[in-house]
């Protein structure tokens, strides 16, 4: 029988910040052990992710930081891409769905769709802010979440139960531009007329049928995810907009469709096609080979993720045409971090590039303690002791002192050189036994997605070669029967090759250095198991330890730096202290607004005059945006009068207004509450 082919994708990270331990533990890792066993097995694969650059949640980190998207997406897809690259992930390419390409192939996909006639366009009222003239949906919009009650539930997706919703089914809903309550406006959409693909879907994910062919194991699924599915398709699916109202995007491309652009979550699962498109035109291969025919998809996702990847996007593939559908969908649950949610507006997270930065000897420390609390079937918690104990007394004490042993007493007692193998005894058999099971388990428990177990497994290896030689003792037997031991060591000598190849999915570094010390690399699975890698004579290396042990001030010093960072970005932090001096050198006194109008060519500007009780002055004021200088005029406002007068566009301007500012950047006089007139002064 051939060997499947695969396409693996790992989900695309938003470029809207850093990655955290959660992502990496949670898709990025796994998906890369699978993809390293699959090229070691013999396997065609196609390694594919990239940053997702669209949507709201890149528009609104751009708000929040003061700059364009563009320059949000630029910053951290070269982020995100360098921190994959330091941890050594190895995708075969790591695309944007900014790019050019992207661009077109999400449209033509659009079309093809469009020109199929699987959208319905339709007209009807949505949300919409009038003070930031925008339509509200997807993270534009917050609200309760009718089935789970989450307060901060979004327009498109409940974070915390994980229902898709749309805006209209939010509970009190408010505007995350101004932090009101939005009106309804009419507006027209394309539809997925969701509730058309209810039948098949259910036996395509429960059975793994489609138009009668058996097209994947549903066995093979995580319960959790066919769970999920079912419960929102017995939930009735409904129809689901496909395009927004928004600048930054896809543009949907039909005549008169100005103004619109893809739903972020049509376009970027396209990014995986899009990514394979670049991959074969740089590597002159063919992009559908990678989406047609006999191949397995499978889609490697947080189980935020499962709705868009199990449902959505295969109907979307189905309607095409033409396309395989996800062979699986491995999701992940949640990490934790020491109790408490990963957060990146807390800055509750470990992130990955600072981790490389502060520990960049200690990659493999990370991957496998990541991989040993993977969050596989439920959710599971990171803390810097479970990080320190798991490498002092798992990776140190039981990988790296089995592998020093045997190295080291090579070297010792003959120069480097593997021994001739004699007769072997049951014990040797037994053990030999253990191991060839051993490497066969991890290759069932890989293809099972069971990677937390199957490196387990691999660490096993290590565990048969510490017993065996704890049980023979050739440190001892050395004295009284040194061919006995020429054979032990032999044997141990043996093992530890099949650590160098069963390690290179979880720990490459470390299968790479292994290789080293016995001068000896194959990346060929089919070795795995056997007991004749190494030929009687060959010279062997000094090994170096392999894991340092994590020092005590090493955990203090991480802990405490999650600490100190807390409690929030989401404000600014406090400035440098002035004096009391400095501080009453400025005047601030009350104000009357006794005329107010529109600074000409820009957008922000108000000019107003302001009587100060001892004057009248102008002062420019960027308000334009929040208020219509009308219902302005009479207002008593907050004026800083000594501020050394300013030209700007060309108007002088003495003085400054002083404004408030709430957390949603909505804009508030800061007016006195007894309606104190002007010409009084702030103290
Ligand atoms: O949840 C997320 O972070 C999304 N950016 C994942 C997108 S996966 C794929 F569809 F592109
Ligand atoms: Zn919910």
């Amino acid at each position: 029988m051939s060997l499947a082919k695969y396409t693996v994708t790992a989900a695309l990270p938003y470029a809207n910040g850093p990655l955290h331990l959660g992502h990496v533990a949670g898709v990025y890792l796994p998906s890369d052990i699978f993809v390293r066993f699959l090229r070691m097995k013999g396997h065609d694969v196609a390694f594919i992710c990239g940053s997702d650059e669209h949507g709201a949640a890149i528009t609104l980190r751009a708000k929040k930081e003061g700059v364009s998207p563009q320059e949000i997406v630029d910053k951290y897809n070269a982020l995100i891409s360098q921190s994959f690259k330091d941890f050594d992930i190895s995708f075969d390419i790591f695309h944007r769905t900014s790019s050019e390409l992207h661009h077109r192939t999400s449209q033509e996909f659009f079309k093809v769709l469009h020109d199929k006639g699987r959208f319905i366009e339709e007209t009807s009222e949505q949300y919409y802010d009038e003070e930031y003239s925008q339509f509200l949906a997807d993270r534009y919009i917050t609200g309760e979440c009718p089935k789970c009650q989450n307060p901060s539930a979004y327009g498109d997706q409940c974070e915390k139960c994980g229902s898709a919703l749309s805006p209209t089914e939010l509970i009190n809903p408010k505007s995350t531009l101004s932090g009101k309550s939005p009106v309804m406006r009419s507006t027209s959409h394309w539809y997925l007329p969701m509730e058309q693909h209810e039948t098949w879907l259910k036996e395509w994910i429960q059975n793994g049928v489609l138009d009668g062919v058996q097209q994947h194991d549903p066995k093979a699924w995580k319960n959790q995810v066919i769970g999920q599915c079912m419960s929102w398709i017995d939930g009735g699916l409904r129809p689901r907009a496909m395009t927004r109202d928004l600048d930054w995007g896809v543009k949907v491309p039909l005549p008169g469709a100005d103004g619109k652009v893809l739903y972020v979550w049509l376009d970027a699962p396209i990014g995986y096609i899009s990514a394979t498109k670049q991959w074969a035109l740089d590597n002159n291969k063919k992009w559908e080979e990678y989406w047609t025919g006999d191949r397995k998809l499978v889609h490697f996702i947080g189980k935020d993720n499962i709705v868009f990847h199990a449902i959505i996007f295969p109907i979307l593939l189905k309607d095409h045409g033409d396309l395989i559908l996800p062979d699986n969908v491995p999701a992940y649950e949640f990490l934790n971090l020491e109790g408490d949610k990963f957060s990146t507006s807390r800055n509750w997270a470990v992130w990955l590039h600072e981790y490389i930065e502060n520990h960049p000897y200690k990659i493999d420390e990370l991957k496998y303690v990541l991989t040993s609390i993977a969050p596989e079937n439920r959710d599971s918690e990171f803390t810097w002791k479970e990080y320190q104990q798991r490498v002092n007394s798992e990776l140190a004490d039981i990988l790296g002192n089995f592998v020093n042993r045997a190295l080291v007493l090579t070297q010792k007692y003959y120069d480097g050189k593997v021994p001739q193998l004699g007769n072997l005894t049951d014990e040797d058999n037994n053990m030999l036994a253990d191991v060839k099971a051993s490497c066969k388990k991890i290759e069932d428990l890989v293809y099972a997605y069971k990677l937390r177990d199957a490196q387990a497994e691999a660490m096993n290896l290590a565990r048969i070669g510490n017993k065996f030689l704890a049980e023979t003792e050739p440190w001892k037997l050395i004295k009284t029967d040194e061919v006995r031991v020429m054979t032990i060591m032999n044997l141990a000598l043996q093992i530890t090759a099949n650590l160098s190849i069963v390690l290179q999915p979880f720990l490459p570094a470390t299968a790479n250095k292994l290789a080293d010390f016995l001068d000896f690399k194959t990346n060929d699975w089919k070795l795995a198991g056997s007991d004749e890698l190494l030929e009687a004579g060959h010279q062997t290396n000094s090994p170096t330890i392999l894991f340092p042990k994590i020092e005590d001030s090493l955990v203090e010093e991480e802990v405490s730096k999650l600490h100190a960072e807390e409690p929030s970005s989401d404000f600014d932090p406090q400035k440098d202290e002035t004096s009391f001096d400095d501080f009453s050198k400025m005047d601030i006194r009350l104000g009357k607004i006794i005329s107010a109008e529109k600074v000409e060519k820009a957008d922000k500007l108000l000019k107003l005059i302001v009587d100060t009780g001892i004057d009248t002055r102008t002062v420019v004021s960027g308000i334009a945006e929040h208020y219509k200088p009308d219902d302005i005029i009479g207002k008593t406002v907050q004026i800083l009068m000594n501020l050394a007068p300013r030209k700007i566009r060309g108007i002088e301007s003495q003085g400054m207004i002083l404004m408030a500012e709430s957390a949603a950047g909505e804009l508030s006089f800061m007016v006195s509450e007894k309606n104190f007139e002007q010409g009084g002064g702030i103290h």
